[in-house]
């Protein structure tokens, strides 16, 4: 029997929370009165941070035209909505981070960005309007993983090195294990922090996106096919066979054919080579 929203927070108790610099980010980026010197401020106070913002704003992945050296200019010309993505990707590193050690940590963490990367890419041509959303759907999508691997340090690392090892089914696997499954741990922590209801049903239904409430069906398709594409690279933990279905699920509501898919996921496999400097600098 499926557990319940309130049986998996008494089974998981608290969560990691939100760091404060990134939850004021959110706060001050859906304020329509703030400025960009609000976020400066704000972003300001942490060093790591801002730096990481500067290297980013400097990446292949944004193209620009010439060297940003200031966190003003880095907010100019990344808007509000990309400097957003950026801190919550840095909150999620540390998250990821702090789960399984080693490989897999390494592998976890890899797959969340190029996911995330694959995600704003497929957004793109699929002219889906809200592309930062779907960085940060691909970027949190398997977050479950990362709380599971703190949670239960040694039975969920043991479970991650029998799916590398025989490939198996991580969601069965955990299903079978624990009674739940990293898709709705991820999604207790991403409702936590109070993230968008669209990012809470991507995270939860990436493996089943018909499942997810029809207004949130597309943003859920992309993460979906993002994914799989992360583990046809072979970038991350799994086999890429067990996506197929979710990714039939993505294509009926995307209503792709199997040649416009193809040739959509050719583009996004550049946009992942071209961006690879800003996964490695991340
Ligand atoms: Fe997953
Ligand atoms: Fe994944």
């Amino acid at each position: 029997m499926p557990i319940t929203p309130q049986e998996l927070i008494a089974n998981l108790g608290d969560l990691p929370p939100l760091p404060q610099v990134a939850s004021q980010v959110l706060r001050i980026s859906a304020d329509p009165d703030a400025n960009a010197e609000d976020l400066r401020k704000v972003i300001s106070m942490d060093q790591a941070l801002t730096s990481q913002i500067l290297k980013i704003s400097n990446s292949a992945m944004f193209g620009m035209m010439r060297e940003v050296n200031t966190l003003t200019q880095a907010i100019m010309t990344l808007g509000f909505s990309t400097i957003k993505s950026v801190v919550i990707a840095s909150s999620a590193k540390n998250l990821y981070h702090r789960g399984t050690v080693g490989l897999q940590e390494r592998l976890i963490w890899e797959h969340a960005l190029v996911s995330a990367i694959a995600s704003r890419a497929f957004a793109k041509s699929l002219r889906f309007p809200r592309i930062e959303e779907a960085f940060i759907g691909g970027l949190l999508h398997d977050i479950g993983k990362s709380v599971m691997g703190v949670k239960f340090p040694e039975r969920y690392s043991a479970l991650l090195r029998t799916v590398y090892n025989e490939m198996g089914n991580s969601l069965q696997l955990e299903l079978d294990t624990f009674g739940f499954d990293h898709a709705m741990v991820g999604e207790a922590l991403v409702s936590q922090w109070n993230l968008a209801p669209s990012l809470q049903a991507a995270v939860r239904w990436h493996h089943d996106p018909l499942q997810a409430p029809e207004t949130h069906h597309e943003l859920t398709a992309i993460v979906a096919l993002a994914n799989h594409l992360a583990l046809e690279a072979k970038i991350g933990i799994g086999d890429p066979c067990n996506l197929e279905g979710a990714s039939m699920q993505a294509m009926e509501i995307l209503k792709l054919s199997p040649e416009a898919l193809t040739g959509i996921k050719d583009g996004v496999r550049a946009a992942i080579e071209e961006d690879k400097t800003m996964i490695a600098e991340f």
